[in-house]
């Protein structure tokens, strides 16, 4: 009788997957050593200084590596440490993360660089309650500071991880559930090596992104294949199952431009919800029984107290978040503008071409204000 690879494999301590007993030490070399040979430079990775490692582990928290490395630069040049950003106005930090998205982050760091500032003299303590505890850092954050930063004995299981682990142990569940999530965490626990945490993590972020891929995973050249089930299995593109698919809703909004003196008014969105404290061109949902320029009139005599006058379309931009997609008509006013007596202040006001560029807006916000300079560049 042909005997299955898995069950060849001598049997590593204490873990057990689908009652099948696999070899701990074989995963673990196999994956340190690949990971010694094919790690990512990344520049968190040079030296691992807490600071950074944290700063890097939010902004990807929602963002790949390759669309988070120029944020990350520049946020590096413009806030090298926790001090810089707990001093810094909160424009400047939300510009600095405009088009990353999911803006309660840059927030959150904001409000923990505080923290770090008044009880930790600054510095990411090397301790996992204390940092667990900061704003915007949950279970799997906390384990991956800990041990990238300080070597600590902490799992660190992210969407690359629990991809692996799927396959290596042939997880059924369905990724996005808690079953899911707590098999890979119990893997990631155990197989964990003492004293050698920051590369194990690592090695699997970094599997998971050059070889484990989502689709098409490049099993030749997987350093550990030979203890991986769904691949002894064929089952590695049906690992890990996939979620129900999430219910996406189209939305359809309305933002106008209205210039005085060559200036443009803007409003600052509410401090909680979607895109907290980034500015807008004022406007809002059209409701399905009228249309763009009805709506957007509306919202202006409603919310503003100015009768728009005639308009003219800047075009429309598309926007995707992840439960929905926003279409957003823009207008600019094209009548004298009748807001001499707009009441002003911190979260209404007229700002210059140039001041546009200081503020955060959300992406498509800021896809309308390009187009109203390329408009007024025209002869
Ligand atoms: N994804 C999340 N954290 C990461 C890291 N430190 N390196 C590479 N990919 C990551």
């Amino acid at each position: 009788m042909q005997v299955h690879p898995l069950q060849r494999r001598p049997f590593w301590g204490k873990v057990k997957m689908n009652n099948e007993e696999l070899s701990g030490d074989e995963l673990r070399e196999g994956l340190l050593a690949w990971f010694g040979e094919n790690s990512r430079g990344l520049p968190w990775r040079e030296h691992y200084v807490p600071y950074q490692v944290w700063i890097s582990e939010i902004m990807l928290q929602q963002t790949r590596v390759q669309t988070m490395l120029p944020y990350y630069e520049r946020w590096m040049a413009r806030f090298p440490d926790a001090p810089s950003i707990a001093g810094a106005p909160e424009d400047d930090v939300l510009r600095l993360w405009e088009g990353l998205g999911y803006y309660a982050r840059a927030r959150n760091i904001q409000k923990a660089a505080k923290i770090l500032v008044k009880e930790y003299g600054g510095e990411v303590p090397r301790n996992f309650d204390l940092v667990r505890k900061l704003p915007g850092i949950g279970r799997y954050t906390a384990g991956a500071i800990m041990s990238f930063a300080f070597n600590g004995d902490y799992p660190a299981a992210d969407a690359n991880a629990g991809r692996i682990f799927a396959r290596l142990f042939d997880i059924a569940h369905p990724s996005g559930s808690k079953e899911f999530a707590e098999a890979v965490w119990d893997a990631a626990t155990k197989l964990l090596p003492r004293g050698r945490s920051r590369e194990f993590n690592q090695a699997l972020m970094d599997l998971g992104s050059l070889v484990c891929l989502a689709k098409d995973p490049v099993c030749t050249q997987c350093p550990v294949s030979d203890c991986c089930a769904a691949f002894q299995r064929g089952l590695t593109g049906v690992r890990p199952v996939k979620a129900a698919k999430k219910v996406v809703t189209q939305i359809v909004r309305a933002a106008a431009v209205m210039l005085k003196e060559g200036r443009v008014l803007i409003r600052k969105r509410p401090a909680s919800g979607l895109m907290p404290n980034l500015w807008e061109l004022p406007g809002g949902d059209v409701p399905e029984s009228i249309s763009p320029e009805q709506a957007i009139k509306r919202i202006w005599l409603e919310e503003l107290g100015i009768r728009l006058g005639p308009l003219v379309s800047l075009g429309v931009t598309k926007h995707s978040h992840t439960s929905f997609r926003v279409l957003l008509h823009a207008f600019l006013c094209n009548g004298d503008s009748p807001a001499r007596s707009l009441e002003t202040g911190p979260h209404m006001r007229w700002a210059s071409l140039n001041e546009l560029e200081k503020l955060a807006f959300p992406s498509a916000h800021r896809r309308i204000i390009k187009a109203l300079r390329e408009r007024l560049a025209e002869p």
